[in-house]
């Protein structure tokens, strides 16, 4: 079947992910955070982990000013969260309700996540519509629990 856009997203939506908020904090443009699914390990040697955003994005933006990065990855009972730092919501009030602390690193680190994961920023590859952008491990911290996973675009948890 060739390829359009709709049946590019229709295949897509297919692959299950968990979600993530990918945060950060700048000079200029302060904290910042958006919800994402394009989240992967890398390398093992050195510690990598890649985020793909979109060259639109304001956090992504501000990612480049500080070269630095968190991936908090949301546990089942965040799916709110995930709402929230998708939409159309203000960085202050994507982060009203967020239970945060500043890492090692200076992006915020959501205390109930199930796993945060802080980043330098290694180097980022232009990809048609998005930046790939390829993080060094700096710190990591996890917690028990059970993630929020995405799937024919919508939120599930695990089936046990
Ligand atoms: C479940 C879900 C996954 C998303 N994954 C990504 C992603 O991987 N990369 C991306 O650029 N945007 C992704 N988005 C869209 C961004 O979260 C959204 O455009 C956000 O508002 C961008 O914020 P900003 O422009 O203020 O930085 C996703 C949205 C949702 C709901």
């Amino acid at each position: 079947m060739a390829v359009n856009d709709q049946i590019f997203k229709n295949a897509l939506k297919l692959w299950a992910t968990g979600v993530a908020v990918v945060t950060t904090r700048s000079e200029k443009l302060g904290i910042q955070g958006m919800t994402v699914t394009s989240f992967t390990s890398v390398s093992l040697e050195p510690h990598q982990i890649l985020v793909c955003i979109n060259k639109d994005s304001g956090t992504g933006k501000g990612i480049f000013e500080a070269e630095s990065f968190a991936v908090n990855i949301l546990n089942v009972n965040q799916e709110a969260l995930s709402t929230q730092f998708a939409g159309g919501a203000s960085q202050e009030e994507r982060f009203a309700n967020v239970s945060w602390y500043e890492g090692a690193t200076g992006s915020p680190i959501f205390n109930d996540s199930l796993v945060s994961i802080e980043c330098t920023m290694d180097e980022k590859m232009s990809a048609g519509t998005h930046w790939v952008i390829i993080g060094n491990v700096e710190q990591v911290s996890c917690q028990s629990g059970e993630p929020l996973l995405y799937f024919n675009s919508g939120y599930q948890g695990l089936v046990s």
